[in-house]
């Protein structure tokens, strides 16, 4: 968040309690409160304020409504107390048949150089969804094919540079903090076709990426075996 690039690309985000929440839904109208230490898509919270008197609680695929001045005391029943939160601005996804999706792009660094080898988009299952993880029934689709066929009027080609771009940037900054060799990155692309970085994973899975990308897994593989020496 503190670099002057970079800052464009992540959510709004604090840790959570009653201040940052209260300011929190003063400017956006939907934010996400997270555990800290992420979970494949457990324990997240996404609160829609509809009005000024009364907001929408989703959790583990319910949904509430809740008056404003109970959202906090809500969501303080719900989290774990030995844990810390952070609350988020939401992203309002877009959608593949209205479905939510965001994009994973996994980076390796096989000749002191980061490539990206995979993209994919994970798609929600429901309509309702509020995470994208595979975990939670999400499914992977090939990023170039899907692009060209979201709800939105999104440009597929301008959609893969602006992905691209800010992915490399992320691994050269995450590579300067930590020693890193292979990243996963979780990117959310908005209904405007903005891009956002939501998180980023050191140990990313690619199990059935294979069958979304013959290519590109290909190049996974190559590159893997670089790193191995071989
Ligand atoms: N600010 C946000 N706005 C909209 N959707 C979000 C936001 N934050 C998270 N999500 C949705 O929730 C999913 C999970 O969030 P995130 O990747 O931050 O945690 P996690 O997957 O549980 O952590 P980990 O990958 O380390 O297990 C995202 O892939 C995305 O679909
Ligand atoms: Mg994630």
């Amino acid at each position: 968040m503190n670099d002057p690039i970079m800052k464009h690309y992540v959510p709004d985000t604090d840790w959570f309690q009653l201040s940052s929440l209260q300011r929190m839904l003063q400017a956006y109208s939907c934010v996400y409160i997270k555990p800290d230490v992420g979970r494949k898509g457990s324990g997240i919270i996404r609160v829609k304020k509809h009005n000024a008197k009364e907001s929408e609680i989703s959790y583990n695929q319910t949904t509430s409504l809740c008056s404003s001045d109970q959202v906090y005391l809500r969501i303080k029943w719900i989290l774990n107390p030995k844990k810390k939160y952070i609350i988020q601005q939401g992203i309002d996804l877009a959608t593949y048949q209205h479905r939510p999706f965001d994009v994973r792009v996994v980076l390796q660094k096989p000749l002191g150089r980061w490539r990206a080898t995979l993209m994919s988009a994970k798609v929600a299952p429901h309509k309702s969804s509020i995470v994208t993880n595979i975990a939670k029934g999400a499914k992977d689709h090939n990023l170039y094919k899907l692009l060209r066929e979201t709800d939105q009027s999104l440009n597929s080609s301008e959609v893969m540079r602006d992905l691209l771009d800010p992915s490399y940037q992320i691994a050269q900054i995450l590579d300067s903090h930590y020693p890193l060799k292979i990243l996963g990155l979780d990117l959310g692309v908005d209904k405007k076709g903005k891009v956002w970085f939501i998180e980023a994973n050191t140990k990313p899975d690619c199990i059935g990426l294979e069958t979304i990308d013959r290519k590109l897994y290909r190049k996974y593989l190559r590159a893997k075996k670089i790193m191995r020496g071989g």
